[in-house]
């Protein structure tokens, strides 16, 4: 039986190992060296890995938060591709092949997911089934051509809010299509190629915020379809655009009548093309319809602009009328717009923009009475036609309070400012991006007028024809240098893309509170410039030649964000163009040295500190006598080597005639007294005494070196010591406190401890004589062998008793001559 269960457990190993070691257990595991990274993940985890010819998912680090990856050429994406990246927000796999079934199983944060343009044949379910947190999916452009399989697929989407799906190739939508979808902010079908429509597919999803249909084919060909359709997504609240229609007669514009019954009120038309038959039907089908905004985006038409066969119909709710990017194919038949009078005298706001409009006669804008917005911008409108438009200063367009011309061939600022002059409701003109290189003296704009956009031009100066009532000025992308004239009432200033060199002054603008400045060439600005203008709160100035002085540095790393002034473009496009060492550094990051911000008083703090320490040094090196160590050891350097010398010398001849004194006494000039009294005619003059008489030898005097007397004038101190001693046949030292005290002293008895202790001496000691009861502690430390001297009984004290000094003297001499006549 333990022998099964061993024999089990081997095979149970071998088993694991096995499995471990495979290479296909190996790839699912661990890292696949082969599958290739992709590092564009920038600071906020958002990582572009689009169109990078990838063809496996590339690896990305588990915390990203946007993965983009499309446009690709990613055959399949694998179980186990996107596993880890339980943070991800936002994929996109747009522009790829295909998806395995449980791709996405581990995406539980995902919100926005893109599987637009892949090889997708038919949904399945089992992508979306963990996918709770989903918001928004992109399903367009696949070879599916049915949107339900074998179940729902959308069922477990609770949370999505905006779904797009469809393409060329879907063919049917069933019933239960979007079962599970309930609320949408945006739905998108693209079905040009729908074939079979089951009623209520698209039904039942209420709110639903926006509603873009391609139905290209089944408005041409098959209406009930179209119709079926729009009955299903049409609510009065919920915009619709339809895209890609090509309508043409009559039957082709029926469809829209379903959504004329539900009393829609907005509708689009993006990249439409219609005839002029279609058109009238068009507006009969709304006939009474409180539709409030038209708007075609991209329009083709393809007829002649007769459309009286519809002026009786009611437009009336017609408040807003978009045209944007149209195109007349036939130009020159195309009739005026004076007969349309039924629908141009209702709407208060009108755009026609880059319809290559180059007038609208003086008549025909008679007739926009209700006109409040008129947006004529990316047209050919020139000084000559706008004046024809605006019948010469005389408009009727009372109303208009707001003009748009931007994008237009317009040059002259005086004639604009006549044009409008009557206006009297006028408060914003846009004549951004016209040819103006200058401006006149003066102006005559309406009274009303707050908004002024004149950005995009060539201006080079301007003059105090701005007129003084301007809230918001923009006169970004000119070439101006300076700003002279004082806007009082003005709220926000845009100068970016001119030339300034610093900032206007403030005064100018006591109410400026927003100013935007970027891509100048500024160099800096302070707190004193910014101080001028009293109420600025939002300031835009980056790329600018930044010249990254320590105050601008400082000021804009600590003193703008703790201000009112809020910078309010991001901090990394402040960068510093000089000097050249933090070129391309961006401001905010660069840390400036305290030796280059503060030149001054880096330089006095650190002559301060050197002065410190060097005050400091010198105390230390007087407290440890250093200099005297410093002296002692050249004067012992020097002693060695002269003596070396003299020994060379002496060597060459007979040693003796160089002795030429007894002793060599070294003593304090304090005790020279005793020197003289004592000492000297005691020894140097030859004396009988009575015990004396015994010993013949006792009459010799003998000489000795006295400093006083016997050096050398103008010789080297220690030279004469050095000398003294080797010319003296023994060495005596007259120790008291004197002796200890005195400096000069020091150097003889120094340098004799050398001469005595050191190797090279001849082995003599120095004989001490004790003026005073000294005690060795009284010795400084550092005569460290004269006390070791002192702590050996070899020295002699001056006895203060007179009848004891025989007895010194005696012993004195013995001394001196004892060893001496040994040595002889
Ligand atoms: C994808 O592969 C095709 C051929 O297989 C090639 O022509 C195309 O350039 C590739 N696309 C990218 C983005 O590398
Ligand atoms: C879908 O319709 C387009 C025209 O919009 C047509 O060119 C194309 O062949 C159709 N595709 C399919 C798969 O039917
Ligand atoms: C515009 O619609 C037509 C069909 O009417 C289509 O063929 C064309 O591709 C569309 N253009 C764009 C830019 O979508
Ligand atoms: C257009 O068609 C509708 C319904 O098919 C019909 O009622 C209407 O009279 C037609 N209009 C024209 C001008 O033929
Ligand atoms: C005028 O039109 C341009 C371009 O269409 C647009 O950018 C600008 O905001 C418009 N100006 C106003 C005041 O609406
Ligand atoms: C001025 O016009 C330009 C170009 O049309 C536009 O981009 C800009 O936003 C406008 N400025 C303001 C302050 O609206």
């Amino acid at each position: 039986m333990r022998e099964l269960t061993n024999c089990h457990f081997t095979f149970f190993l071998c088993i694991c190992l096995l499995l471990l070691l495979s290479p296909c257990w190996g790839q699912r595991s661990s890292p696949d060296p082969e599958r290739p990274s992709c590092n564009g993940c920038d600071l906020r985890l958002s990582c572009d890995c689009s169109h990078k010819g990838f063809t496996r998912v590339p690896m990305v680090t588990d915390h990203a938060l946007t993965l983009d990856l499309s446009l690709n050429n990613i055959s399949v994406v694998t179980d186990d591709d996107l596993t880890g990246h339980m943070q991800l927000r936002a994929l996109s796999l747009h522009g790829n092949a295909m998806i395995h079934q449980s791709a996405f199983d581990s995406l539980w944060s995902l919100e926005n997911l893109d599987l637009s343009d892949n090889q997708l044949t038919a949904l399945n379910p089992k992508w979306f089934s963990e996918l709770g947190a989903l918001q928004q999916l992109n399903l367009l452009n696949n070879p599916y051509s049915s949107c339900v399989g074998s179940a729902p697929v959308f069922e477990g989407l609770v949370r999505l809010r905006r779904l797009a799906f469809g393409g060329p190739a879907l063919k049917e939508l069933k019933r239960g299509a979007l079962s599970g979808v309930t609320q949408l902010d945006e739905l998108t079908v693209h079905a040009n190629n729908l074939t079979r429509y089951e009623s209520g597919a698209l039904a039942y999803v209420w709110p639903l915020g926006h509603v873009s249909l391609s139905l290209h084919g089944p408005f041409l060909t098959n209406t009930a379809l179209a119709s079926a359709v729009l009955r299903d997504v049409s609510y009065p609240e919920t915009p619709i655009i339809l895209e890609d229609l090509h309508l043409i007669g009559n039957q082709s514009v029926q469809p829209l009548r379903e959504a004329a019954k539900k009393r829609l009120r907005h509708i689009t038309f993006r990249n439409l093309s219609i005839s002029d038959e279609a058109t009238v039907n068009l507006l009969k089908v709304f006939d009474g319809v409180p539709l409030t905004s038209l708007s075609v985006d991209g329009v083709t038409l393809t007829g002649e602009g007769r459309w009286e066969a519809a002026s009786l119909t009611d437009q009336k709710s017609i408040d807003e009328f978009f045209l944007r990017n149209a195109v007349v194919l036939d130009v020159f038949k195309f009739v005026s717009f004076l007969q349309l009078k039924f629908l141009l005298q209702y709407p208060r706001k009108v755009s026609v923009i880059n319809a290559k409009v180059f007038v609208m006669p003086c008549p025909t804008s008679g007739l926009l009475v209700n006109l409040q917005y008129l947006d004529m911008s990316d047209n050919l409108l020139t000084d000559m036609t706008l004046s024809e438009t605006l019948c010469d200063g005389n408009s009727p367009l009372k109303d208009l309070r707001v003009l748009n011309i931007s994008g237009n061939a317009l040059k002259s600022v005086s004639m604009m400012s006549r044009l409008v002059a009557k206006l009297h409701k006028l408060t914003h003109v846009d004549i951004s991006r016209n040819s103006y290189t200058s401006m006149p003296q003066s102006c005559s704009w309406p009274s009303t007028l707050r908004y002024l956009n004149i950005s995009g031009a060539k201006l080079t100066s301007i003059t105090s024809c701005l007129p003084a009532s301007l809230e918001v000025l923009d006169l970004s992308s000119n070439d101006l240098r300076d700003f002279t004239v004082a806007l009082p009432a003005l709220r926000e200033l845009h100068l970016s893309g001119n030339k300034f060199q610093r900032l206007p002054s403030g005064i100018l603008f006591p109410n400026l509170q927003t100013l935007t400045i970027q891509s100048n060439t500024l160099n800096m600005f302070s707190r004193s410039d910014l101080q001028s203008y009293k109420r600025i709160q939002n300031l835009q100035a980056g790329q600018n030649k930044f010249v990254c002085s320590c105050d601008f540095v400082a000021f804009l790393q600590s003193g703008i964000k703790d201000g009112d002034v809020h910078l309010t473009d991001e901090e990394d496009s402040y960068i510093c163009d000089s000097p050249l060492y933090l070129q391309g550094k961006s401001v905010g990051q660069v840390h400036l040295s305290v030796v280059v911000c503060h030149r001054v008083l880096f330089v006095s703090v650190s002559c301060g500190v050197a002065l410190c320490v060097w005050v400091l040094v010198c105390v230390l090196l007087w407290r440890l006598h250093a200099i005297w160590y410093l002296k002692m050891m050249w004067a012992w350097l020097r002693a060695k080597h002269s003596s070396r010398r003299r020994r060379r010398l002496r060597d060459g001849e007979d040693s003796e005639p160089l002795l030429s004194f007894d002793a060599f006494v070294s003593y304090s000039e304090r005790d020279a007294s005793w020197v003289e009294t004592y000492l000297v005619p005691e020894l140097e003059e030859s004396r009988e005494t009575d015990e004396g008489a015994a010993n013949h030898r006792t009459a010799r005097p003998l000489t000795l070196c006295l400093h006083k007397r016997d050096f050398l004038p103008g010789q080297w101190i220690v030279d004469n010591i050095m000398s003294a001693i080797e010319r003296s046949r023994r060495t005596v030292f007259i120790l008291s406190e004197n002796f200890v005290q005195f400096d000069w002293c020091r150097y003889e008895l120094d340098f004799s401890h050398f001469w005595l202790f050191d190797g090279d001496a001849g082995g003599e000691p120095a004989i001490l004589i004790l003026l005073e009861p000294l005690s060795k502690d009284d010795i400084p430390k550092r005569f460290c062998k004269l006390r070791k001297l002192m702590s050996s009984p070899t020295y002699l004290e001056w006895p203060q008793e007179e009848d004891r000094r025989e007895e010194f003297w005696r012993s004195f001499r013995n001394a001196l001559r004892g060893e001496g006549e040994e040595d002889d």
